[in-house]
């Protein structure tokens, strides 16, 4: 039926109009050049600029700068453009290091100088909990600090062809599903520096089984570690034999994920990495999940284990607790630590590395935290303290459940300040109090956050 005359609020055709005049507003301006000055960092990494009231988000420009910027696309409520040009530039912008930085998604911060980044990070992470869940924590810890350069122990890196036959072998493009090639990667652990080289010069050499690989994992330990290639297809045998002689010169054994399940190729030493301040060892293996930044990582246990403080009388839950991280030095100080994890493969691990390293107080069960598991003898035994280290999408299923228990501290390893901001309201309605915070620099020149936050209930 046509619409003539007047149309109701709520009627499909108003709607319609509506949505088509705001698509017409939001073309408007796109194409347009504008100077602007810049007042804060999204936290995408990106300048923040108001334009004739509305927001503008302008890709490589920082704080305090004033720049020229080309609007790219209208939103209703904001603007995205990139900058021209640096007619006024910042104290804090610095040359990134990193010859693919233009490129490559991996980092988005390489512009501004590393010790100022993980200030904007803390400032984000605050702004979200004030704002989400207007919460202010009552002691502020200085931020963890990181290197740098070559702090990651582990990256994922993507092979693919050419129309022209050779390889691909490197990291998405910003913004993109493409991949572009990488010759060195400035933020890995120097053990890959030639990885990315030898690794398209050996797959040139072959490039009738270059489509056989999607991309491959690799993952330092102290002294070893794993390269896992995620194959389609069984790779032919000088491939392979060629591959593990890469694998060998990085330290590493070789392994092939077929989707179904991973193969040992090669093998020298089970793969393992330390936590010296507990003189602890923890095996991993190929798809284990390893805390990417190995000093911060030891950085980071260091602080949760002085603000949770485990006293020798106490039963700890370590919650989301992979193959034993915080498990194990926590055990070292608490009476029993009850370790929980989806993964099986991780939980046999986690008791392998308690055995390993002679802990008999440590007990791992797998459980999918998602899911109600209150009726679990494991959680019906009660305990004193609780850390949780949720993957990105948070805790708030198990939070609904401990909070109905005694428990009065809670110490969250978040990866998400969203998830952090949005779990810490049920803590918070529950009467929890956020005692202490700080950011953790586990991951410089990304826009990553890694946060410690610990929950006390008087
Ligand atoms: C951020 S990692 C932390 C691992 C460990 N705490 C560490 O420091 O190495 C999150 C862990 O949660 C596990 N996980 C993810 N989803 C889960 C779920 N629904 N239930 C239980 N564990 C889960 C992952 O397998 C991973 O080991």
């Amino acid at each position: 039926m046509r619409h003539r005359g007047r149309l109701s609020p709520s009627s499909p055709a108003r709607k319609q109009v509506a949505s088509a005049q705001a698509r017409a507003q939001a073309k408007k301006t796109a194409g347009e050049q504008h100077s602007v000055v810049i007042e804060n960092l999204s936290n995408e990494g990106q300048g923040v600029a108001r334009l004739n009231g509305k927001t503008l988000f302008v890709k490589g420009a920082l704080p305090g700068e004033t720049v020229l910027a080309r609007i790219d696309r209208n939103h209703r409520r904001y603007d995205e453009g990139h900058m021209l040009e640096l007619t006024k530039a910042a104290a804090e912008r610095v040359e990134p290091q990193c010859p693919h930085f233009a490129q490559c998604g991996g980092c988005q911060l390489q512009h501004l100088n590393h010790d100022t980044q993980i200030d904007y990070k803390q400032q984000w992470v605050l702004d979200q909990l004030a704002r989400q869940a207007q919460l202010v924590p009552e002691q502020l810890d200085a931020p963890l600090r990181s290197v740098p350069q070559h702090y990651r122990r582990a990256a994922r890196i993507g092979i693919n062809q050419r129309k022209d036959g050779s390889a691909i072998v490197g990291f998405r493009q910003e913004g993109s599903k493409y991949l572009i090639d990488i010759d060195q990667c400035l933020v890995l652990d120097p053990r890959g520096d030639n990885l990315f080289r030898d690794l398209a010069a050996l797959l040139n050499a072959h490039p009738g089984q270059i489509k056989r690989i999607t991309h491959a994992e690799l993952t330092f330990g102290d002294t070893n570690g794993t390269l896992t290639l995620r194959v389609m297809k069984n790779l032919d045998g000088s491939l392979q034999q060629q591959l593990v002689a890469l694998a060998t010169s990085l330290g590493c054994g070789l392994y092939l994920n077929h989707g179904d399940h991973i193969e040992t190729v090669h093998e020298d030493s089970a793969p393992a990495f330390n936590l010296p301040a507990f003189a602890q060892q923890l095996n991993f293996a190929p798809g284990d999940f390893v805390q990417v930044n190995a000093a911060m990582n030891q950085a980071m246990i260091d602080r949760a284990i002085e603000w949770l403080d485990p006293q020798a009388d106490e039963r700890i839950l370590d919650l989301f607790c992979g193959l034993g991280n915080f498990t194990l030095p926590l055990a070292s100080k608490a009476a029993e630590v009850v370790g929980i994890e989806a993964s099986k493969e991780m939980v046999a691990r986690g008791e392998h590395n308690a055995s390993l390293n002679g802990l008999t107080n440590c007990q791992f069960e797998a459980a999918d935290l998602t899911y109600p598991i209150s009726a679990r003898r494991w959680f019906k035994q009660g305990f004193d303290k609780v850390l949780i280290d949720p993957p990105r999408t948070g805790a708030l299923e198990i939070i609904e459940q401990l909070i109905k228990t005694p428990v009065t501290q809670l110490l969250y390893v978040s990866c998400n300040p969203s998830a952090l901001a949005r779990d810490a309201i049920t803590l918070k309605e529950a009467g929890f109090k956020l005692q202490r915070f700080c950011v953790m620099d586990m991951f410089p020149h990304t826009t990553h956050v890694e946060s410690l936050a610990l929950f006390v209930k008087h």
